[in-house]
């Protein structure tokens, strides 16, 4: 029996025990209520200095004098790291060889790329004295015109968008189909930039003992960290230990290591002591990625049946001057509705900015509320409900690829949604309907999509003399509830009620990225398939030997729960795991396993989870203030592992759905290239009180081809329909139709002509 399980291992093979489905709550939720969950920052190793980085406040241009001297004076400075003394790397930090490495700022020269960006760091005993030492390197710029916005130079189309989708698909006729069209919507839509600001900044704590390095920073792909920071450094991905047990939040921005943590690295190895280096909140806005500003023109075509006869969706972005990432938002009108002739492409322009990075559902969340709104529009045009609209042009195989869905209870999710919001009463004419208090009142629906993806994972289990169970396996808890998930899929998969569950530190066997909602699915089934590979060299002890009670049921024979081994065709017949190990001399046994996506399975069908999203706004007619009341929104996301943890996913890309229609916006001084609202008393997300009654419902679903297990994603999906469905509310409430997001009070008051 080889050690590692492949994962075409059918579903039938699959156990399904008791953890499996269960509303845990989360393992370390009391640790983080009574603030017991060390965070990255909370640590502070002897010796420990400070550093603060300084950053740059023109766009474009050359530092030209740091006062050094000054910031050396002052009390408490160490240490200022400038290009001019930062430790060597072994590789250049412009120096690209895969999509996912990302050029960083680590101070190689005294270039300016963009506003905020690092142009030095100061270490010092205290955080007070770094900070004042950072403000008193006064710096001299050389400044160029900064170039911001998506008309600010000449465009090109990208060579990929996302990390490495095509630029433009087609299939059929567009032109034709819009020709045919009896209405036609031709719109544009534009999206801002965003910034991830999860609630903690990035932080790192980095100890050097001679070519090894401690590290303790927040993490959404350990494995990728470990082997950038070996590239950057030179030494081998086992001398650097990266423990990152809780995130709080990460969105995509701690998915690959930011330029300011390495840079925490160097202050370490540059001052040769412990060094702490804490983001401040502003500069977040910069160095750590950000979701890209887009303009997207939709044009649809519908028949005199309501049916579609073609969408064009052209998406304009921003990335970096010096690096590539490209918000792949036309790639949302691939999957969800039926046309017999779509297309999408993209452009893009180079400007002064920090490279814009994944940020939660990249390309789906931008896209999604362009292509929500035009569909309801659509539907308004055709004199349809948007619901009927939605349903009439239900897509049965992947509109793009032509292939069948792995699964799709995307009709349940209309109908059970509808039902339990009450849509059957929405009049169809927007400005229809007033509260007791006069307040315009709209409902609008939204359709949620996101592809089930699976990267790649290992995971190690073993079972030891007394029977007890260990699953090792380096996943990340970004506050999605990995710790309680994969321990229920660890239990199970060992047949036991507990386990010995080992996570979060890049000393486990490489679990891959928290990212792309796939995590459960890829690390889970790692952990899986480990359980199943230890169980099948205990029944190979049991059935092997003629003294245990097995011998003889062979593999296929046997079962596990509870700490014993069954035989499956007589329960009657059983031996404890302590009593297989302890006949056999054994302390311990362990085996490896991995996840990773079917290519067969792939190939053959399109993935994705589905839902949909039912808003209520209430808006004052006077004042144009918008007020989400209700927001119903069910999922079809494959086999749900934790009913709660999934909940409480939804309800995160719910809100953040909000925010995307109605609060989220970096702005962009045009005069410096600088970002003026870089703090979260300007850059708004909702608080308590913007968050309505939200109800998620999770709509049965079983895929067989995903994952033995069914898994789909539900981290980012939730984003996707809400931000259309809340912009759609806020038209049936007004008879506004507002294209530009966040949809402002000004706006609405006196719409843009
Ligand atoms: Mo996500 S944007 O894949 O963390």
């Amino acid at each position: 029996m080889s050690p590692e399980i492949s994962l075409t291992q059918t579903p039938a093979n699959v156990r399904h025990g008791s953890n499996i489905g269960q509303p845990l709550t989360r393992r370390e939720g009391v640790l983080k209520v009574k603030g017991q969950a060390r965070y990255a920052a909370d640590n502070h190793p002897v010796g420990m200095l400070h550093a603060v980085m300084a950053v740059s406040s023109i766009a474009r241009g050359r530092v030209t004098y740091l006062d050094v001297q000054a910031a050396k004076n002052h009390p408490g400075v160490i240490e200022v790291m400038t290009p001019a003394n930062r430790p060597p790397l072994a590789e250049d930090p412009d120096a690209k060889t895969n999509p996912f490495m990302f050029r960083l700022d680590l101070l190689q020269n005294d270039k300016v790329r963009y506003a905020n960006q690092p142009i030095a760091v100061v270490i010092a005993k205290t955080l007070e004295s770094a900070t004042e030492g950072a403000a008193l390197l006064a710096p001299h710029y050389e400044a160029l015109p900064a170039r911001v916005g998506l008309d600010a130079d000449e465009s090109f189309m990208p060579p990929a968008v996302g990390v490495g989708n095509p630029s433009e698909m087609h299939r059929g006729d567009v032109k034709a189909g819009l020709a045919a069209a009896s209405k036609r919507i031709d719109a544009i839509y534009e999206t801002p930039a965003q910034y991830h600001n999860a609630m903690e900044p990035h932080a790192i704590v980095v100890a050097w003992d001679g070519d090894s390095v401690s590290i303790d920073t927040p993490s959404q792909g350990l494995a990728m960290a470990q082997a950038r920071i070996a590239g950057l450094f030179g030494i081998a991905p086992n001398k650097i230990h990266i423990r990152s047990p809780y995130l709080g939040g990460g969105f995509g921005s701690k998915g690959l290591i930011s330029g300011p943590q390495i840079l925490g690295i160097l202050a370490a190895r540059l001052v040769g002591k412990p060094v702490k280096l804490v983001l401040r909140r502003e500069h977040m806005y910069g160095p750590v990625g950000h979701r890209a500003p887009t303009r997207q023109r939709l044009r649809i075509g519908i028949d005199g049946n309501g049916l579609l006869t073609a969408i064009d969706h052209h998406a304009k972005t921003v990335s970096s001057t010096f690096d590539d990432f490209f918000e792949p938002a036309a790639d949302a009108s691939h999957t969800l509705y039926a046309s017999p002739a779509i297309s999408t492409s993209h452009e893009a322009v180079r400007i002064d900015t920090g490279t814009p990075l994944f940020m939660r559902a990249p390309g789906e969340a931008t896209g999604s509320i362009a292509l929500e709104s035009a569909i309801d529009e659509a539907a308004w045009a055709s004199g349809m409900d948007p619901l009927d609209f939605r349903l009439k042009n239900y897509a049965d195989v992947e509109p793009i690829s032509g292939k069948p869905f792995s699964s799709k209870a995307l009709r349940e999710c209309y109908t059970q949604g509808a039902v339990r919001f009450g849509w059957s009463k929405r009049p169809l004419a927007p400005r229809q309907t007033r509260d007791d208090a006069g307040l315009l009142v709209g409902w609008g629906v939204g359709t949620a999509t996101f592809p089930a993806l699976m990267f790649q994972a290992e995971a190690r289990a073993a079972i030891r003399g007394d029977g007890s169970g260990v699953m090792e396996i380096g996943a990340h808890d970004m506050g999605q509830g990995a710790w309680t998930a994969l321990a229920q899929i660890a239990a199970d998969g060992l047949g036991l009620e507990e386990v010995d569950f080992r996570s979060g530190t890049s000393d486990l066997p490489d679990a891959g990225i928290a990212g792309g909602s796939a995590h459960t699915a890829t690390a889970g089934m790692a952990v899986y398939n480990a359980g199943a590979a230890v169980i099948a060299k205990l029944a190979d002890l049991a059935t092997g030997d003629e003294r245990s009670p097995l011998f003889g049921a062979g593999n296929a024979g046997v079962t596990a729960r509870n700490g014993r081994l069954f035989r499956r065709d007589d329960e009657s017949r059983s031996e404890s795991y302590a009593d297989i190990l302890g006949r056999a001399g054994l302390s311990e046994i362990d085996a490896r396993g991995k996840g990773a996506a079917d290519p067969a399975a792939q190939s053959a069908y399109a993935m994705h989870a589905h839902g949909a999203v039912f808003a209520e706004v209430k808006v004052d007619p006077d004042l144009g203030q918008i007020r989400v009341t209700r927001l119903v929104g069910a999922f079809a996301a494959g086999r749900v592992i934790n009913p709660r943890m999934v909940r409480s996913q939804i309800y995160g890309g719910m809100i953040w759905g909000v925010s995307f229609a109605l609060h989220e916006q970096a702005v962009s001084d045009h005069r410096s290239g600088r970002i003026i609202n870089a703090n979260l008393a300007e850059y708004h997300v909702p608080v308590n009180a913007d968050v309505p009654s939200l109800e998620a419902l999770m709509i049965e679903e079983h895929d067989p081809h995903v994952n033995a297990l069914g898994i789909k994603g539900v981290g980012e999906i939730g984003v996707t329909g809400s931000a259309g469905a809340v912009a759609n509310a806020v038209w049936h409430a007004t008879g506004v139709r507002m294209r530009r997001f966040p949809i402002r009070i000004d706006d609405l008051v006196m719409p843009p002509s």
